[in-house]
């Protein structure tokens, strides 16, 4: 169900106060422990501990998630949430997300397009855009929602090779783009190479081919990156090129089960957006997201895991003397000289879980940073993996 976001409704009394209270929320909250987290839900109290989550003495690392989350912020309002869960999700709610999202990013309230997970923002715009054109991309790319649309007829991939050292090629990239083409999709940091563009290098292209297409940044891992605010595209959005970001609550703020994700566009685009975008979010994902989208000392936290992990990871590459691609996200793009499918399997049988096989990049594994403990696990039996 599309939301019609309307200045009308922005400028009521209500909405003002109802952003008052969502600051009160989101700045509220307690000391961070995943000890915490856990108590408020412990395994007793449902039928199956592992009915969702990692099954018992399972390290998930093959799916970018991120366990530290969701912070203690969230789960205290997606408690509250619940508790209204009669109820479709309240149009001040929306509101709330949408109005806490532009006021960090300094865009307009009309600009920001909250869906469940950005799979959905995503799977909208290639469905908006795919019937103009192809859909111009890195050849190694977070693919699923272009491939939506392509399923759907609406759409077709050009893929345009990495470069030599695995990053994004963008002046091989533009040279492809035309104003016949339907939309430029990037990631930045990209999955499954965990690199970053190098800022300016990316701003530059981007202006120039978003004078002649839309040009989607998909930055669904930004916040883990050294320096977000650089980074990021979102400043050429206002300074009116025709350009789309993406962000998600699946990966720093440790939400992918909860679904909340967001585009930032024109106003024009978004509205367009909105009209294709398929569900109208639970009132968990939004009560979730108003709970941490502020909260500074659970990035802080979070994103301190993530990097001790990451750290762990590539000393043991090092000392293995595997390549691997310097990784600015969750996960890390390694180079086993295996068959990555058979590496997958030979984890799996040590029952820790890391990804297979991507296109042609069959000696390349991606490994996604879990709780520190399985992150040990992965680390002690990638030398066992290797050498057996
Ligand atoms: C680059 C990238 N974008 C978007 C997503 C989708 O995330 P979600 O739909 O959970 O927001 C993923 C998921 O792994 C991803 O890797």
């Amino acid at each position: 169900m599309a939301f019609d976001i309307s200045r009308r409704l922005m400028l009521t009394g209500a909405m003002g106060a109802s952003i008052a209270g969502a600051s009160a929320c989101a700045t509220s909250t307690s000391a961070v422990s995943a000890a915490t987290a856990e108590a408020a839900f412990p395994p007793s109290a449902v039928p199956d501990p592992y009915l969702l989550g990692p099954k018992e003495g399972v390290a998930l690392l093959s799916r970018n998630e991120n366990p530290y989350g969701p912070a203690p912020s969230a789960l205290k309002m997606i408690e509250y949430a619940a508790s209204k869960g009669a109820y479709y999700t309240s149009r001040e709610a929306m509101m709330m997300l949408t109005e806490m999202i532009a006021e960090k990013n300094g865009v307009a309230p009309e600009q920001v397009v909250v869906t469940t997970g950005s799979g959905e923002v995503l799977s909208a715009i290639a469905m908006i855009f795919g019937p103009k054109g192809p859909i111009v991309a890195p050849r190694l790319f977070w693919d699923t929602t272009a491939l939506y649309a392509v399923n759907l007829g609406m759409a077709s991939i050009d893929r345009v090779p990495l470069a030599a050292d695995m990053s994004i090629d963008l002046a091989a990239i533009e040279a492809k783009v035309t104003s016949e083409t339907g939309l430029v999709q990037l990631c930045n940091p990209n999955n499954p190479t965990g690199l970053v563009s190098d800022a300016a290098t990316l701003q530059a292209a981007v202006k120039r081919m978003a004078k002649k297409t839309t040009v989607l940044v998909d930055e669904a891992y930004i916040e883990l990156s050294d320096d977000p605010d650089a980074n990021s595209c979102v400043p050429l959005i206002n300074a009116g090129y025709d350009v789309i970001v993406t962000r998600t609550f699946s990966k720093i703020y440790g939400m992918a089960g909860i679904r909340v994700g967001y585009s930032i566009s024109s106003a024009e685009t978004a509205e367009k957006i909105r009209s294709v975008a398929m569900s109208w979010s639970p009132c968990t994902s939004f009560a979730a997201g108003i709970g941490c989208y502020n909260d500074e000392e659970f990035l802080n936290y979070s994103r301190s895991k993530i990097q001790e992990g990451r750290d762990m990871v590539t000393t043991t590459l090092e000392t293995l003397g595997l390549e691997y691609l310097p990784s600015q996200t969750n996960f890390v793009y390694f180079k086993s000289g295996l068959e990555a499918n058979d590496v997958q399997k030979a984890m799996n049988e040590k029952k820790i879980s890391v990804r297979g096989q991507y296109m042609d990049y069959n000696e390349w594994t991606r490994v996604s940073m879990g709780k520190i403990p399985d992150v040990e696990r992965f680390c002690k039996a990638l030398p066992e993996v290797i050498s057996a």
